[in-house]
């Protein structure tokens, strides 16, 4: 989308056949109270949630078929030969402000890998030139086939956004990636994406997110329990204003928003690399990376033996990335920092702000179930120079105290 419509916006909410597929009705009623649904049902999709109820549920029929309501052109009509001209799903499209596939298949995402136009949502997808996100639903080897893998990365590189999946309880009883990220996260993400797009354009933030590894010998590492969740959710509701967002992301398995340039480094003096080369072209800096503070002396070439006794380290310290940043601060930057404490969360950060005195520094509580490293939800203390007192916000979803985040930052 280049601009935000005045009109309420209007997607176009693809339905395929995953078992997720009845988890639309949901969506469709979170999505509907900012936007216009119409929703695409596949044949697939068809068997999985009644096309009655999705229609009750948008409030319009649903469309299933390329040709279903379209008008007859009579031979000879003038400047009616082409018979996509007449059908009302199709001049629809041309309007739509994004397409949302949800939940999406395999089989979707290599229809939209190949081209291939073989049914209505296929054949919308491309026509229309607005955005399209996908979410996808399917078993754990199917997301993870190298099939799969491939179609992500080139519809990624497409410019097709990926909401989820989660990583969970599959319907069909296995664990792992592929689950259909939250209905309610996914209608969050929508309207974010419609509410706050175009305020920060012209804006560059530059995230760090995700754990570093320090190798140790060449199969063990020094890490930590980052997932990037945080991180990620700060990059995406950055790209959801409009911003030009470069992410530096340590290893993770999330994928990170189409239209972000992503930079994957390991250790970190990689991280520290990247950070350093693009912040003085950065207006923001956020640092939600878990550096390792340490890294082994020596990385040994080979395997370290196991001896019968034990075994001694040597470790040596990492520069600290957001301390540099901000000793080369321009006045116009803004930096944020984030402080994880296991225990005495407010005077431990208070005291880490006072060490590096970044605009913002987030103090969240890890090794604490619900909130921290790893899960969705995260609670912060968040200190800011624009604020007298620090500000609790309690828990909730990453996506949405990362908004709340970035509201901050507007504040500077
Ligand atoms: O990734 P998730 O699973 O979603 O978890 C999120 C998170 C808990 C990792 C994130 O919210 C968080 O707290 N990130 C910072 C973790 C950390 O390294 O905290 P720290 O208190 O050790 O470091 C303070 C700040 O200095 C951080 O901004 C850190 O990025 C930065 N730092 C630390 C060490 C170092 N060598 N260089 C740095 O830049």
């Amino acid at each position: 989308m280049s601009e935000t419509p005045h009109r309420k916006p209007r997607i176009l909410l693809g339905v395929t056949g995953s078992i997720a597929a009845y988890k639309s009705l949901e969506l469709v009623k979170y999505l509907k109270s900012s936007a216009e649904v119409r929703v695409v049902l596949t044949a697939a999709g068809s068997r999985l949630v009644p096309e009655n109820e999705l229609k009750k549920a948008s409030g319009f029929p649903v469309w299933t078929s390329l040709f279903k309501g379209a008008t007859p052109i009579k031979p000879g009509t003038p400047g009616g030969s082409h018979p996509l001209a007449v059908v009302p799903h199709i001049e629809y499209a041309k309007t739509a402000d994004l397409i949302l596939i949800a939940p999406a298949t395999a089989d979707i995402l290599g229809k939209l890998v190949q081209g291939l136009a073989d049914d209505l949502l296929s054949t919308l997808c491309l026509y229309a030139s607005c955005p399209i996100w996908a979410a996808p639903a399917m078993n754990v080897r199917m997301w993870n086939h190298p099939a799969v893998v491939s179609n992500r990365k080139i519809l990624l590189a497409r410019g097709v956004s990926f909401l989820g999946p989660d990583n969970g309880h599959l319907a069909c009883g296995e664990v792992g990636d592929g689950r259909f990220a939250e209905p309610r996260e996914i209608a969050f993400q929508v309207e974010s994406h419609f509410r706050h797009f175009g305020e920060w354009t012209g804006k560059k933030v530059l995230v760090a997110a995700g754990p570093t590894r320090e190798p140790l010998d060449p199969v063990r590492v020094i890490t930590n329990h980052s997932s990037g969740k945080m991180g990620y959710a700060l990059a995406q509701a950055a790209l959801n204003r409009g911003a030009e967002v470069i992410l530096v992301s340590g290893p993770t398995r999330l994928i990170p928003p189409a239209g972000i340039k992503t930079y994957w480094v390991e250790t970190a003096e990689e991280m520290r690399n990247r950070v350093h080369r693009n912040f003085p072209k950065s207006d923001i800096l956020i640092m939600a990376a878990a550096v390792s503070d340490y890294r082994p002396s020596r990385v040994s070439k080979t395997k370290l033996k196991k001896t019968s006794g034990g075994l001694t380290l040597r470790l040596r310290k990492n520069p600290d990335i957001l301390a540099e940043a901000l000793k080369n601060k321009k006045s116009s930057q803004i930096i944020v920092g984030f402080s994880a404490e296991t225990d005495h969360l407010a005077q431990n950060a208070l005291n880490k702000w006072k060490k590096k005195p970044c605009d913002i520094l987030v103090a969240n509580q890890v090794g604490k179930k619900g909130s921290g490293f790893g899960t969705d939800r995260n609670e912060i203390l968040v200190f800011s120079r624009k604020n007298p007192k620090p500000l609790w916000f309690k828990n909730d979803l990453k996506s949405r105290l990362a908004e709340k985040l970035l509201d901050e930052i507007n504040k500077f």
